[in-house]
């Protein structure tokens, strides 16, 4: 999607020109039912499974290229070697303060480092409860043992793989003090609805934003919406610096505590009267400072973020547009108010029983189609070995039992992952909507 990086010649207008002719469903414009195999010219070709030809051909090898760092970056970055400094990273807080649009930035060395230290800046009392999407990442939740807390693991919505605020409700104790919610490849949470839970029942709100940058809910960014936000600058997130993380606080004292738990040369930054100053020297945790080159990266990366964002998600919308027009085929579900971004896949579900084949058949006949496409299974967190060994915590994880989770079984039975392309790909985009609609063109024999 950058500018820079984008060699292909074929204008966008020309490939909606002939996506408009040929595609618009071409599955559906024939307006067949699926046996009257005749009138739909997709059923005419035999699939690629079956020896015809690949409905994919178009080259995909720098499709998905992430990240996309240019001139500027590496002009930066040469600057800094001949002249070491540490400037880029306050640069960079105050871009990202900038954006967020909000009082107070820490960048730390990766996500889990950010997400640690805002942990600690929560400053709960041992033994309370944190709610966590069981459809997630372990980085912020093995980190709850160094602070005495304790996940409880949630269900996810199925049709989002997102937080399910219902479940949450379920899970709610006297114990329980704050709801982490994690944005699954980019789709936000229901923040509204979190932030309302969240009241109700006095808790904080501390988002995971790792794969969300620049997503918003009711023209809200992700971030602003909790106590303390995390994300991660890692080199597959939407704002890559390699290795890298930053978080955003709204109130003084939990930027000052998570600053003097990672930084041990801050805390005589802070004012007169901050109660932290005196860590001057030792910090109250570990070193957890950003590398100035990821700084640099991450302010220049910043200046593309929507712009990026915005194409990419244009581009996979006029792909799941088409396909999403198909029998059982359903993108994750994106309700009104809601602004996603991408983070590294499409993923979509399948619905056997209204596709009429198996998830594994349709899988199994993209692929031969030339479709880099999977079953997607994610391993559910509360699997882990660690989550369940005593010996690890002071007050053990919650765990859930397995028929208390059918939105995670669900998700897992029925998600597939199809790629995000980094950069114009209107052959792929039409390429790929023709195999999705020619194998459910034959998905009756391949039921
Ligand atoms: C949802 C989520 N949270 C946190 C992290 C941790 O970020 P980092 O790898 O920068 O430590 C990741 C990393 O992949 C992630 O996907």
């Amino acid at each position: 999607m950058d500018a820079k990086t984008n060699d292909k010649k074929t204008s966008r207008r020309s490939f909606i020109r002939t996506a408009g002719a040929l595609g618009a469903g071409a599955y559906l414009a024939s307006g067949v039912t699926p046996g009257k195999a005749a009138a739909n010219p997709r059923k005419a070709q035999a699939l690629a499974l079956n020896g015809g030809p690949k409905a994919v051909t178009a080259p995909a090898a720098d499709s998905t290229k992430w990240p996309l760092y240019g001139e500027e970056e590496i002009q930066t970055v040469v600057e800094l070697l001949k002249n070491p400094n540490y400037g880029p990273v306050a640069e960079f807080e105050e871009a990202w303060k900038a954006y967020q649009g909000c009082p107070y930035v820490k960048a730390h060395c990766n996500g889990t480092s950010a997400l640690t230290s805002m942990l600690f800046a929560l400053q709960l009392p041992p033994g309370s409860e944190i709610l966590v999407p069981n459809y997630s990442t372990w980085f912020p939740v093995v980190p709850m043992r160094f602070f005495e807390l304790v996940p409880v693991f949630v269900d996810c919505d199925p049709k989002t793989m997102n937080i399910d605020v219902e479940d949450c409700k379920r899970r709610l104790t006297a114990r329980t003090r704050a709801i982490m919610p994690v944005h699954w490849y980019g789709l936000p949470c229901e923040m509204d609805a979190i932030d309302a839970f969240a009241k109700e029942h006095g808790l904080d709100v501390v988002e995971d934003a790792s794969h969300a940058h620049g997503a918003r809910v009711n023209d809200v960014l992700i971030g602003n919406w909790s106590r303390i936000a995390g994300f991660s600058l890692q080199t597959t997130k939407p704002l890559p610096s390699i290795e890298g993380g930053v978080a955003i606080y709204k109130n003084r004292d939990d930027f000052e505590l998570a600053t003097t738990y990672g930084n041990y040369d801050l805390p005589n930054t802070f004012p007169e009267d901050s109660p932290y100053r005196k860590y001057q020297g030792t910090a109250l945790g570990s070193k957890l400072r950003i590398h100035p080159v990821s700084a640099i990266l991450a302010r220049i990366q910043l200046k593309g973020l929507d712009a990026r964002n915005s194409a990419g998600t244009a581009q996979i919308k006029r792909l799941n547009d088409r396909i999403t027009q198909l029998p059982g085929l359903a993108e994750q579900y994106i309700r009104p108010g809601i602004q996603r971004v991408f983070y590294s896949r499409n993923l979509m579900f399948i619905d056997e029983q209204k596709a009429g084949m198996s998830r594994e058949a349709a899988v199994r006949a993209l692929r031969a189609e030339g479709v880099d496409v999977v079953e997607y299974k994610w391993t559910l967190l509360h699997t882990y070995p660690i989550f369940s060994e005593s010996r690890w915590w002071r007050h053990m994880p919650v765990l859930p039992t397995e028929e208390s989770i059918p939105g995670c079984h669900e998700a897992n039975r029925t998600a597939i992952s199809l790629p995000y392309w980094t950069s114009d790909q209107p052959e792929l985009v039409e390429q790929y909507a023709n195999a999705f609609e020619k194998v459910w063109a034959h998905r009756d024999s391949l039921g």
